[in-house]
């Protein structure tokens, strides 16, 4: 394993989100003004073969894990090709390509995504009620994520996950029936804390924190238990006997896992990101772009992996307000 990858809290990075894209084919309020982002110019996007060659770079220096991030990936053209070709880097050591998808443009899809290479899938749904799948949104197109789904569960996938942002009066009274779906198909549902990030509208009293959930969950499911998680894991899993899948928490405001944390971020324009919640980023598009060697693209991955600082504020910390201006960034230009 690399020096590069390893920070100053001794974390190890083996696994890298890649943005394909900052485009979004939805506009989901807690993500995106109804006008959508501002996009970058074309030209400043990372090429499939640019992409591909930071992709080798990270694999060779010790990441196992790559995931697909947007904006939605789907949107990005030739997604199935790039795809193959992350898939090729199993012989440096790469042990899973995942996409976290929306599932609108996926069902016809993913097959062939399957076929490439693609081994995790990550699906968002934050309700099964397709008008308030509109309100949410702001586009039509319910039906295609559920098809989806379905899709993902009938494919060789070592796991389909489905992302529930949690906002109290808007979905909360749906958790139940999220968790009743997994007693005959084998997903897990992760409900996950809203966070804030600029325009947004977050606020402390819109947010359900897992606890909470929990204790609802216990009520009709007394018999609930605590599974163990996959190293490193964002979620706290939680089954119910006799249910084929599972279900678990993402509190990444009540209980931040930054502790853990093994993720580095490369951006679809190029840039290095240490922290979903930091403003700081590192390009290095313009250092490929200008002829630099793997050895000095390391250095600067290896600078910025040694910024990165132990957590973000959390809900508690006096300055909600630092994070939420450090996430200005993930917003403005869409990048998870
Ligand atoms: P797995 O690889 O299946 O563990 O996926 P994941 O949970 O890491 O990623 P996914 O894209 O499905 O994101 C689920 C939720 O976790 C989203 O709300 C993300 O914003 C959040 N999330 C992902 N990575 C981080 C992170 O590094 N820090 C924080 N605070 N939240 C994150
Ligand atoms: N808080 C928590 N999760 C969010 N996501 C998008 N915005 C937020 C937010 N403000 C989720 C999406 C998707 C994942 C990549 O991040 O719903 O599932
Ligand atoms: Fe698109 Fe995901 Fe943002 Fe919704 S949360 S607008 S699906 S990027």
């Amino acid at each position: 394993f690399s020096h590069h990858l390893r920070d100053t809290f001794n974390r190890k990075h083996d696994y890298l989100r890649i943005s394909l894209t900052e485009r979004c084919n939805l506009r989901c309020f807690y993500c995106m003004p109804s006008e959508g982002v501002e996009l970058s110019p074309d030209g400043k996007l990372l090429a499939n073969e640019e992409m591909l060659r930071l992709a080798t770079l990270f694999v060779k220096s010790g990441v196992t894990k790559i995931r697909l991030t947007g904006g939605e990936p789907t949107v990005r053209k030739g997604i199935v090709d790039i795809v193959g070709s992350l898939n090729k880097l199993q012989r440096y050591g790469l042990k899973s390509i995942g996409m976290t998808s929306n599932g609108l443009a996926l069902h016809r899809r993913l097959p062939l995504l399957v076929q490439n290479g693609l081994t995790h899938l990550n699906l968002s749904l934050d309700t099964l009620d397709p008008l308030k799948f509109e309100l949410i949104t702001r586009r039509r197109g319910h039906d295609a994520v559920l098809k989806a789904l379905d899709v993902a569960l009938s494919l060789p996938l070592a796991s389909v996950k489905l992302n529930v942002v949690v906002i109290k009066n808007l979905n909360d009274s749906e958790v139940l029936d999220f968790i009743d779906m997994t007693k005959d198909k084998p997903f897990s549902v992760r409900f996950i804390e809203f966070m804030p990030f600029t325009g947004n509208k977050w606020d402390k009293k819109k947010m359900v924190k897992s606890s909470e959930l929990l204790e609802r969950i216990r009520v009709r499911h007394p018999n609930v238990q605590r599974a163990s998680d996959e190293l490193n894991d964002t979620a706290r899993s939680w089954i119910i006997p006799g249910h084929e899948g599972s279900f678990g928490f993402i509190s990444s405001m009540s209980d931040h896992f930054c502790a853990s944390c093994n993720r580095l971020r490369l951006t679809a324009d190029g840039q290095i990101k240490v922290c979903l919640f930091d403003a700081n980023e590192v390009s290095l598009r313009d250092k490929l772009r200008t002829g630099a060697s793997d050895d000095e693209l390391l250095e600067t991955i290896g600078r910025a992996v040694a910024g990165k600082k132990e957590k973000h504020a959390g809900m508690e910390d006096i300055d909600v307000r630092q994070c939420i201006i450090h996430a200005v960034y993930c917003t403005e230009r869409n990048f998870w």
